[in-house]
């Protein structure tokens, strides 16, 4: 397979809300024009492609992901034709477009809804979900706990309770139901027809559950074929990426056993147990998690990231790591959220310290995998933790420090822009950090320019190394005959790391990023000395992979 083909194995995501990125037009709210300013800025920063958050009609009760129209931009944001625009841009900049399929549910606001609960025999009913009776387990499998009672609301105009996994003002959809399968897959040719390469779909495990009062619990994941058939089909290149935190073994799944379902899911099971390593130093769990999501079909690939727009979900942790975590990063309660998780930004729970947000950029950009950047990580902004729930980290992109940080020209922003000390706007934001040349920013895209040029990370096959330090991660990553090793200090202090590798070329470690960090082994025997909190990139026999790696 040719590296082109499966474009998405080394790309480099990054996610953003358009409401939050840039105003064009001056009326305090981020647009398509606003952000087609911004492209350049992306290009320039080296991502290939943009995952844009719900920008579609909506109540925005749950910023978007309460759609009201799947054909509709949000007049707030722009027109389709600005969309359109947007996406010729993007084009020509080389950057791919993936977008929020939110289909689980829709907001109540729905057309569809609205017929559905006016009428009993209403075509648009048995779309959704209902019972006469609230059933008896009403209370279990809430998603957002403490801020949501129940996932069955009576609705007085339907005269029956609905079902809704997430809030009440999202009533799910029953997508076992064929003209609801019809409409997915419509909405899709749709996006699709405008350019874009593809789908983050929302909330994978409930898309596809057989709902209702007193159903077994029953997964249908010949939806998840479906649906790629019907995207290969209208466009050969396109991907869906799924949000499933769900146990390893459960992930093959949703990949397929012969990668005939979904291209790529973010990886839960890392993630959490990446922040639980970063808290404590203890590997076990994150070795875990690495090799057992070693297993995947050749075109699968897990997306990796460290922030997201939601909480950190640490559910899958006992109590105990989960409360190690929660002391390293976020000890006080308002930072936590939903009894599992941490709702700060990455540069606040890592104390705003540069070597240990430069340990998780490059563990982000070297775990074997896709990555995924939140919009602002990569200046280091942090949080506001006065705003409700997911909010406090989804404020207004940093770019100067102009009033409103640049992000818009209305004296009335969406959402306050950051104006603290250590985080506001003065302090952190993209042009001042442009011309500092080593600013976290310019540190980021020199990091993602390597990382691209190491395709071995994302196509190759990978270990985790034995070695003498338990608090250093070593990854070794094996690809047409070039090997690379990364090796992460996980502790605050110093630390000596031995090991022995094997292979053509095992002598020599050239390091990627410094000049004198190269190591020499004999008999492939190596010994190196970490700096607190320090990583390592190095080639395996030699400076470069170019003229060693075996043809295609
Ligand atoms: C997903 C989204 C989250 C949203 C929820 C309901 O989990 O990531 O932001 O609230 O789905 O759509």
């Amino acid at each position: 397979m040719a590296i082109s083909d499966l474009w998405y194995k080394n790309a480099i995501i990054y996610c953003l809300p358009v409401a939050k990125y840039m105003d064009a037009d001056g009326d305090g709210i981020g647009d398509l024009d606003g952000l087609a300013r911004r492209l350049d800025y992306l290009a320039g920063l080296g991502v290939t492609c943009l995952w844009l958050q719900p920008f579609y009609r909506s109540p925005e009760r749950d910023d978007g992901y309460d759609v009201a129209d799947y054909y509709a931009v949000n007049e707030k944001y722009g027109t389709p034709g600005r969309f359109v625009e947007f996406m010729n841009h993007a084009r020509a900049l080389g950057l791919r477009v993936i977008i929020d399929l939110v289909a689980n549910h829709t907001s109540d606001q729905h057309p569809w809804f609205q017929q559905a609960r006016r009428d009993r025999h209403a075509p648009t009913r048995d779309w959704y979900i209902w019972s006469d009776q609230r059933p008896p387990d009403h209370e279990k499998g809430i998603v957002f706990p403490g801020s949501q009672k129940t996932t069955w609301t009576y609705d007085e105009e339907a005269k029956q309770y609905y079902f809704h996994r997430f809030y009440d003002f999202q009533p799910d959809l029953n997508t076992l139901h064929p003209s609801v399968r019809d409409e997915i897959t419509r909405v899709m040719g749709y996006w699709l027809e405008l350019g874009v390469s593809g789908f983050r779909m929302d909330a994978v495990p409930f898309l596809i559950e057989r709902k209702g009062a007193g159903v077994a619990h029953e997964q249908d994941f010949e939806l998840l074929h479906e649906m790629r058939h019907f995207l290969q089909w209208r466009q050969g290149e396109a991907i869906l990426l799924a949000e499933a935190n769900v146990p390893p073994d459960e992930s093959l799944k949703y990949f397929g056993d012969r990668g005939d379902r979904l291209q790529m899911m973010l990886n839960f099971p890392v993630n959490q147990r990446l922040f639980y390593a970063m808290a404590t130093a203890d590997l076990g769990p994150l070795t875990w998690a690495l090799r057992e999501t070693y297993k995947r079909p050749p075109e699968a690939q897990w997306v990796h990231f460290l922030r997201s727009h939601d909480e950190l979900d640490l559910g899958r942790l006992s109590p105990e790591e989960r409360q190690q975590v929660f002391d390293a990063f976020a000890p006080d309660a308002s930072m936590q959220l939903y009894n599992r998780g941490i709702r700060r930004r990455l540069a606040a729970m890592l104390g705003n310290d540069r070597g240990r947000l430069e340990l998780a950029f490059s563990l982000l950009f070297s775990l074997p995998g896709t990555p995924m950047m939140l919009y602002g990580d990569e200046i280091g902004m942090g949080d506001d933790l006065s705003l409700p729930e997911r909010e406090c980290a989804r404020t207004p992109m940093q770019w100067t420090s102009e009033p409103h940080g640049g992000f818009t020209r209305s004296d009335r922003p969406i959402q306050r822009v950051i104006d603290d000390r250590t985080y506001g706007y003065k302090a952190v934001n993209v042009s001042d950090q442009r011309r500092e040349h080593n600013s976290l920013l310019n540190w980021t895209e020199r990091i993602i320019r390597m990382r691209k040029e190491c395709p071995e990370i994302s196509w190759g096959d990978f270990e985790v190394m034995a070695t003498s330090a338990s608090e250093i991660l070593a990854l070794r990553y094996d690809w047409r005959g070039a090997s690379l090793v990364t090796l992460h200090n996980f502790a605050g202090r110093r630390a000596k790391v031995v090991f022995d590798l094997k292979g053509p070329g095992g002598d020599l470690l050239v390091d990627v990023f410094n000049t004198n960090g190269d190591s020499h082994g004999r008999g492939g025997r190596h010994e190196i000395s970490l700096d607190p909190y320090a990583w390592r990139w190095f080639r395996v026999g030699s400076p470069d992979n170019a003229l060693h790696r075996a043809a295609q």
